[in-house]
């Protein structure tokens, strides 16, 4: 099983999209093991996105992260870190195919809604950044045996 973060960005709570995002993650069958509103700080911004830090459109992606709180989350499933990059889509809205989230929900590159992480060390990594231990919870979903063979 794999863990994955996943943000609703500022946008994404703004426009009352929290609900449809954990409804695409729920209906797959991941299950949710982290969940909380946030008001990013400026060094927590900065960290997540750190591997930007030389790219022209990081000055405006951190202050938009912090313009308004975020829902952080932690999904867990098979495969669940290239599968919620699929549910979320292309980076660039436009060209994200209709049936994803950013593709269903947003135009603009700087409002596209929603983050995943983009591999397994940067999933660990942005999890622990994210969330402490005691956050994330150790449960058995009922519908276990009806998801997996
Ligand atoms: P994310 O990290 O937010 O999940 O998005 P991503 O992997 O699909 O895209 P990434 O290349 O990591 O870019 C991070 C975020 O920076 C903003 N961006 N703006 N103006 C631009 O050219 C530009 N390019 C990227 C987007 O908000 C993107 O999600
Ligand atoms: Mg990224």
């Amino acid at each position: 099983m794999e863990r994955t973060f996943v943000m609703v960005k500022p946008d994404g709570v703004q426009r009352g999209l929290v609900g449809d995002v954990i409804r695409r993650f729920e209906s797959k069958g991941f299950k949710l093991v982290g969940l909380k509103l946030v008001s990013v700080s400026r060094e927590l911004a900065e960290q997540h996105y750190g591997v930007h830090r030389e790219r022209p459109f990081f000055g405006s992606l951190v202050e938009f992260i912090i313009s308004a709180p975020v829902v952080a989350m932690v999904w867990e499933g098979k495969g669940a870190i290239a599968a919620a990059r699929k549910i979320i889509g292309a980076t660039n809205p436009l060209e994200a195919e209709p049936g994803t989230i950013r593709g269903d929900f947003g135009v603009d590159i700087g409002r596209n809604l929603i983050h995943g992480s983009d591999g397994p060390d940067t999933a660990a990594s942005e999890i622990a950044l994210w969330f402490s231990e005691s956050e994330l919870a150790n449960w058995e979903p009922a519908t276990k045996a009806w998801l997996y063979e």
